[in-house]
């Protein structure tokens, strides 16, 4: 079943009902100021970052009531009715939820009012824009009563769930001029304020939840709303909120257009005041400016063309015409976008992800990138310096660190093996991508102690060193604290409820993770590359001999006969291997190492990818683990945690399918390749919406496994590293198009129903028009001159060269 459908001219999921299984959300915002927009318009706003600088508050352990947001009473006399249908939950009479790149748009009409709600972010100001369009088609005169509201955090998004205390003590607010400043803290040591405005005048507001909402009254019905007439209340303390009510009297088809902003303004510590700060009065002249620039309809409409401008140059990068619409509005559009969004947003906020916790991941960061390096390359670069400055002397790394302080955060601790590898497969990705060596020269400090600089290259030969010097008994890496699989936890023996597995107090152990082997032959490998390049002939040779003896000692103790082990725990006993009850065999073992070569040419590969199929793929996937653990294992930590079938514990962990796609794509068999990418793709599921439930748009972290009692359900979606090696995957091995340090390669790998083929590809300043077709003769041109290394050399800045791929 589906809740909406794809309207792929104007790039949006067009949803036609409130009542989607889940909220079903979108992100405006692309540089500092982002929101989270929901179909029911509920959601949450900030500045940078989501814990410490939060605009709007967000209701926890509350998804699926999805109370707060953008909220909008609407009054024609008869019935109270909300455009995006929460808060006030009356039945429009029709209802739409455009969700489009950067924006979202609610078109509902209710007793013959038309209403069109625009939301988002502009491009280069840090605030949210609402601009409500109210018509009045009922051919009568109307008497309209419009109320607003949004509620303020107090910053600290943590501190405002929690430290009531104190909380209820210091709120504060001004209004003047139809502007509501938020100004909580000011007084001390905060150099910023949000306000709330609108553009037309009002007959009343409201700064204070409780007066505006009235005792034992909720968002679908304040008292305020119910009895017509605002309070005009200024909070003290307690929950400071912004609404307006505003009075319209429209007659037949009469329109009128009203704004409201949200913004937030940071100042220079000697400007904060208008006068002596001892007055309290705020500087209001950089909001009153914000307010100006959105000051009449022009002017959106000006914000909202650059807006798609913005998103057609970001698109503009890579473009597929397959023939295939669904294949061509994810390659496009979707996944690109999600590629945009995880890249700026981590692990950190979404509706699963609650801001307050996960900050920028080592490993999840560098992974996000390679989905996006195309997009800004400049981003990328940065982004790349910021992580290796978490890196210690000694190649390991912070896990995380937090966006605003870029600093590691000890709370997540250090000792994930595979994090330092990860540097190398971003940065490789950063050079092939726009052939910028120069990063490779940029200092870098180490664990960001002044002083200790070096460059990122250094910052690479630690990471390739970290795993040679911290081998475990089969000469395999030991696993540390975990690998890409953050619950396989080999180290932990946690008996204590409520404990990290992650980080509570290790066991001294040899276990061993076979999946960092193949990561360090894939990424090893790409840093020998990077080596020959800088003229370190030696080191390079050194580097293949380290990989080669991986692969050997893979071979050798990580392969079981059928498929690939998964590691050896703490007595050295195998894990994901024939020979265990449950959790016979992994999934990220059989990807990472088929991507990285191993045993393609003596067969383990293929028998590797026929044992996955038949183990771990269903139709909603291909599972983690099989078959999952059905109890807790000391020796096994968070994984056996999960009830069969969840998380990490057997569900389909959407980020590993590529690889295990990319494995089919490296042995040749392009009909599996593709429907591993196809099982879990949002666009070719949307049918089966009610059954997954998460966006038909979007990867989503998980799909309950084949074991699990609600298998096909979709959970977290948003913030995953699915978006970014779908990504790869697609762009790069299914469609084939793939940047390497010495040009363009192109040799795609797809079923025989794909023909006649355009891929329009932005590369080092030059475009590529790529055509593939199917014939029996096979080969390479570009402009019209066969290439026989199956790599399109750079071409000059802004030349068009035109490459033919018969396959
Ligand atoms: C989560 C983490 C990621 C990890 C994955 C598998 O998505 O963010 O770092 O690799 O889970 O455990
Ligand atoms: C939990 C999750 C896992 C995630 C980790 C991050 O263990 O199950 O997916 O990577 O938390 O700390």
């Amino acid at each position: 079943m589906k809740y909406g459908f794809f309207d792929d001219i104007k790039r949006e999921y067009v949803i036609e009902t409130p009542f989607t299984p889940l909220p079903w959300i979108n992100y405006l915002g692309s540089n500092e100021f982002f929101g989270l927009i929901s179909n029911t318009g509920g959601g949450y706003c900030f500045y940078r970052d989501a814990k410490l600088r939060r605009l709007t508050r967000y209701r926890y352990n509350n998804v699926m009531r999805d109370t707060g947001g953008r909220m909008y009473y609407i009054n024609d006399g008869t019935s109270v009715w909300s455009p995006a249908y929460l808060p006030a939950k009356t039945e429009p009479d029709s209802y739409k939820c455009r969700h489009g790149l950067g924006y979202t748009i609610f078109e509902s009409a209710k007793n013959g009012i038309e209403s069109e709600l625009t939301c988002f972010v502009p491009v280069s100001d840090n605030c949210e824009i609402n601009r409500l369009v109210l018509k009045n088609n009922s051919g009568d005169r109307k008497k309209v009563s419009l109320v607003s509201a949004v509620e303020f955090c107090l910053w600290n998004a943590a501190d405002d769930g929690t430290n009531f205390q104190r909380n209820y003590n210091i709120g504060e607010v001004e209004v003047e001029d139809r502007v509501i400043y938020h100004k909580t803290e000011y007084r001390e040591r905060r150099n910023h304020y949000a306000f709330y405005s609108v553009n037309r005048s009002t007959t009343g507001f409201d700064t204070d939840l409780d007066t505006f909402l009235g005792k034992f009254s909720d968002y679908s019905l304040p008292q305020t709303v119910a009895s017509g007439k605002s309070a005009n209340s200024t909070a003290h303390g307690w929950s400071p909120i912004g609404s307006f009510r505003l009075e319209y009297d429209l007659s037949p088809g009469e329109e009128i257009e009203t704004v409201f902003i949200l913004g937030y303004i940071e100042l220079p510590k000697s400007e904060k005041w208008d006068g002596e700060a001892a007055g309290g009065i705020i500087n209001k002249r950089p909001a009153k400016m914000l307010i100006d620039r959105y000051s009449n309809a022009e002017s959106i409409t000006n914000e909202l063309k650059k807006l798609s401008e913005n998103w057609n140059d970001l698109l503009g990068k890579f473009v597929a015409e397959t023939g295939d619409s669904k294949l061509d509005r994810m390659v496009n559009i979707w996944n690109q976008y999600q590629c945009m969004i995880t890249f700026n947003m981590s692990r950190s906020a979404s509706y699963y992800e609650s801001g307050q916790g996960r900050g920028m991941g080592f490993r999840d960061s560098c992974q996000d990138l390679l989905g996006f390096v195309h997009i800004v390359p400049e981003r990328a670069r940065e982004r790349i310096l910021d992580i290796a400055a978490i890196q210690f002397e000694n190649g390991g790394a912070w896990h995380q660190y937090q966006p605003l302080t870029k600093r590691g955060n000890a709370d997540a601790g250090m000792g994930f093996n595979d994090d330092p590898l990860w540097l190398i497969g971003c940065t490789h990705a950063y050079i092939s991508e726009t052939g910028d060596y120069s990063i490779l020269d940029e200092l870098v400090p180490f664990e960001n102690k002044e002083g200790s600089e070096k460059p990122l290259f250094e910052h690479l030969r630690a990471s390739f060193n970290y795993t040679l010097n911290n081998l475990g008994p089969h000469n395999l890496p030991l696993i540390g604290r975990a690998d890409w699989n953050d619950c396989l936890n080999l180290n932990c023996f946690s008996e204590e409820p409520g404990e990290s597995f992650q980080t509570c107090a290790n066991i001294e152990s040899q276990a061993e993770s076979v999946f960092i082997a193949g990561m360090f032959v894939l990424y090893g490998t790409k840093y020998a590359e990077l080596c020959i390049k800088r003229g370190e002939a030696d080191e390079a040779v050194k580097a293949k001999e380290a990989v080669a003896q991986m692969s050997g000692a893979v071979l050798k103790h990580g392969w079981d006969g059928d498929w690939f082990i998964r590691a050896y725990d703490s007595n050295g006993d195998k894990v994901g291997s024939k020979e265990c009850n449950d959790g016979k065999i992994f999934i990220e073992p059989q990807g990472m190492c088929i991507m990285a070569g191993i045993g393609i040419e003596g067969g383990e590969a293929k028998r590797a990818l026929a044992a996955a199929k038949q183990h771990l793929t269903f139709e909603y996937g291909t599972c983690l683990v099989a078959p999952a653990y059905k109890e807790y294992h000391l020796n096994l930590g968070e994984i056996s945690s999960y009830p069969p079938g969840y998380k990490e514990n057997g569900s389909v962990f959407c980020h590993n399918n590529p690889w295990l796609s990319i494995a089919e794509v490296m042995v040749g068999n392009a009909d599996e390749a593709f429907e591993i990418y196809r099982r879990i793709c949002p666009a070719y599921i949307e049918d089966i919406s009610d059954i997954h439930r998460t966006e038909p748009y979007v990867y989503s972290q998980t799909i309950a496994g084949k074991e699990a009692p609600t298998s096909g359900e979709a959970k977290n979606s948003w913030l995953t590293g699915t978006a970014a090696w779908t990504y790869v995957n697609i762009s790069q091995y299914l469609l084939g198009v793939r940047p390497e340090l010495d040009g363009l390669r192109v040799n795609p790998c797809l079923p025989e129903s794909y023909d006649d083929i355009t891929v329009k590809r932005m590369f080092r300043g030059a475009i590529y028009n790529i055509t593939f077709k199917r014939s029996k003769e096979k080969g390479l041109w570009a402009d019209g001159i066969k290439i026989d290394t199956g790599i399109v050399p750079e071409a000059p800045e802004n030349s068009i060269v035109n490459v033919l791929c018969k396959m």
